[in-house]
């Protein structure tokens, strides 16, 4: 079928609300480099009018770099929870509930300087952290569940450029003359407030995964009407099947539990192929390109029960 493969204006629309999931990530990943002397300078104020002394620079440099990499850790949790989500509540629903994070984020990092008080910037780096984790699972997921086949790793690729254009956004926005300075710092922190409202408008707009409504619900007849819509086709047999055997496999299958897939000979060469190209990734830099791969290789390789 020629149809196959269109990008509706629906389709669009769903994807680039998902995707803004992917520019808070990046956007929370860069933020913090810009304003460092800044922020410093206000841990420095902070600490002198607590204890009456200045606080010394190996203090200082423990706790910015708590401040920094605190978003890993929380985007470590988030990650993993990413499961406990998507298949009780749903994509959509677990983008949109995850939002609430980011606005609790924004607003212990924005009101921090006001409260005088960097313990509350630590903490709402842990939770945009926590935000930025979840993003980062839900995201790809929607993207490549709601996207018909042939165009699945080219739109996957959008999580990819997201996540790099909210870091060149970060730089941007924490350029002295916007918001990195002493006065607006506050504000370059809690900017990420505003694409979770947009996302938080623009969501209930986009359709349910037909993947989820299928094959978790039992939906068939609700997957079916999101797909015409999500295609502008009624030529939708063809992806029904697809899920359809996908959804027959699963139970066929047995759940692989993680150690399994290293010890079965069955998962070695998808596994291999799945690490070094994680490994080329991280190691050359060249990520917009290998998420691609990285997508269609585990929709190819890894069993879905463990991803
Ligand atoms: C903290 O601020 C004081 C007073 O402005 C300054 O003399 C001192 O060098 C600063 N300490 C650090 C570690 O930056």
């Amino acid at each position: 079928m020629e149809c196959s493969g269109q990008l509706t204006p629906r389709l669009l629309m769903a994807v680039g609300t998902a995707v803004i999931g992917s520019l808070q990530f990046g956007y929370n990943t860069g933020v913090i480099n810009a304003p460092q002397n800044i922020i410093q300078g206000f841990y420095n104020e902070t600490w002198s009018s607590r204890f009456s002394e200045p606080i010394p620079q190996s203090t200082l440099t423990a706790l910015w770099s708590l401040s920094v990499a605190i978003f890993s850790v929380g985007g470590m949790f988030g990650s993993f929870s990413v499961s406990l989500f998507v298949n009780r509540f749903g994509r959509k629903n677990s983008m949109l509930m995850a939002n609430v994070l980011a606005f609790i984020a924004a607003a212990f990092m924005g009101f921090s300087k006001l409260a005088a008080s960097y313990e509350m910037l630590i903490i709402g780096r842990f939770i945009v952290g926590l935000y930025s984790g979840l993003s980062t699972g839900f995201v790809p997921i929607y993207v490549e569940e709601i996207s018909p086949t042939s165009i699945r790793g080219a739109l996957g690729t959008l999580h990819q450029l997201g996540v790099v254009i909210g870091i060149l956004m970060a730089q941007i926005f924490g350029m002295d003359s916007l918001m990195g300075n002493a006065a607006l710092w506050p504000l370059l922190l809690a900017f990420t407030v505003l694409p979770a409202l947009l996302q938080c408008v623009l969501l209930p707009l986009c359709p349910e995964s037909p993947r989820y409504l299928l094959i978790n619900c039992k939906e068939e007849s609700k997957a079916r009407s999101i797909l015409v819509m999500l295609r502008g086709t009624d030529e939708v047999s063809e992806d029904m099947q697809e899920m359809k055997e996908e959804s027959q496999q699963m139970m066929r299958e047995k759940k692989v539990t993680i150690p399994e897939l290293f010890r079965s000979p069955l998962y070695r060469q998808p596994i291999f192929v799945a690490i070094m190209l994680q490994l080329s990734q991280q190691l050359s830099g060249i990520n917009a390109v290998s998420l691609s791969l990285r997508l269609t290789v585990s929709r190819w390789a890894l069993p879905t029960a463990i991803l």
